[in-house]
């Protein structure tokens, strides 16, 4: 879509000031703007712009925020390649396998740092109300704090065998849901929207990023590897407890769920049993369950954009909701 392609080109000199070649020592520089030069989808960033122009707000006017989400985003990468032992993000090797882990480490805190100096930049420029500036700030720092809940989850997770569905739904609503709210919440703050709308906007962004997340598991198994950019499989390997997971655990007969549990969480799986366990994935009707789960928040989501006038932003939003199901990258 036109919109969105414009938000993400709006968007990027703006990253690139915010994490400057000048910065020092170099290495700093390098491994900070590692991924971002790789690529990505800019997705929040186009979150917050979309959500601040579709309450009466100028896309302008989020610019500096809509960087920092990005920034952000990729500070949350950073570490979770670490944490996940992944060596390909956007089809480039990953910050700690490049520069090792201190580096990576520091790379990240030094991203995050800059979230909240960006953000500072855009209440300043904007003359922003110190109610509405305070809120802003809020909705960063409590987007992180939910972020490193459901990222602690995640690895939790790996550790056990009765994880439920409610429990998925409430690591994903942390490590990826929380984040695309605050875009979504942040653009509308930002485009100073009244509470009802900046409430129905954090809805949405919440229930997208579930959803999103939902794909992203399905794409990390099925997906074709350069179109996705990260290793296909590597969540069997790691024992992580994608909803995909659970649900073929469940629906798999004996000899199939052994066929799984050969490859599921064992490192040194051979690349013979991960086919063999994504076959059985395939199999059982895991992957349509996910989808429909998907779809139906996505659906939801829609729903809660009822509150905002028509316009070309809100269409943004409602593209950006279906997109979410429909990518294969
Ligand atoms: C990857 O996010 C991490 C998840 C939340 C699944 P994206 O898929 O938005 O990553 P990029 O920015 O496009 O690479
Ligand atoms: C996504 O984590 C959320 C964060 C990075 C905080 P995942 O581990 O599920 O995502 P990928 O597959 O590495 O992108
Ligand atoms: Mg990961
Ligand atoms: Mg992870």
């Amino acid at each position: 879509m036109k919109y969105l392609e414009e938000c993400a080109a709006l968007v990027e000199p703006e990253i690139d000031r915010w994490i400057s070649k000048e910065i020092r020592p170099e290495v700093l520089a390098k491994a900070m703007r590692h991924l971002i030069e790789a690529g990505g989808k800019r997705l929040r960033p186009c979150l917050a712009l979309s959500a601040c122009e579709a309450v009466g707000g100028k896309r302008e006017d989020a610019i500096e925020t809509a960087a920092a989400l990005e920034l952000f985003h990729n500070f949350t990468l950073i570490h979770d390649d670490i944490m996940d032992h992944d060596e390909f993000r956007r089809n480039v090797k990953t910050v700690h396998v490049i520069w090792g882990e201190p580096i990576a480490i520091i790379a990240g805190d030094a991203l995050f740092a800059k979230v909240f100096e960006a953000a500072a930049a855009n209440a300043s420029r904007l003359g922003l109300s110190l109610e509405r500036t305070v809120e802003l700030f809020n909705t960063l720092s409590r987007a992180s704090f939910e972020l490193c809940q459901g990222q602690v989850l995640d690895m939790l997770f790996e550790k056990r065998n009765d994880v439920t569905e409610e429990e998925y739904m409430q690591m994903i609503s942390g490590k990826t849901g929380a984040l695309t709210e605050a875009a979504a919440k942040a653009g509308a703050i930002l485009g100073n929207a009244s509470r009802e709308k900046v409430q129905a906007l954090a809805g949405y962004g919440r229930l997208i990023g579930m959803a999103f997340q939902m794909q992203d598991d399905v794409l990390g198994i099925l997906g074709k590897q350069e179109k996705f950019g990260k290793p296909i499989g590597s969540d069997i390997r790691e024992g992580k407890k994608t909803l995909i997971i659970l649900r073929a655990m469940k629906l798999a007969p004996e000899r199939d769920r052994e066929t799984l549990l050969k490859a599921f969480g064992k490192s040194s799986a051979t690349s013979e049993e991960i086919s063999a366990a994504i076959e059985v994935l395939k199999k059982v009707g895991a992957v349509d369950y996910v989808a429909e789960q998907a779809q139906k928040m996505v659906a939801e989501a829609k729903m809660k954009l009822r509150v905002l006038p028509e316009s070309r932003a809100k269409e943004a939003l409602q593209a950006i909701a279906d997109f979410v199901v429909e990518r294969e990258f």
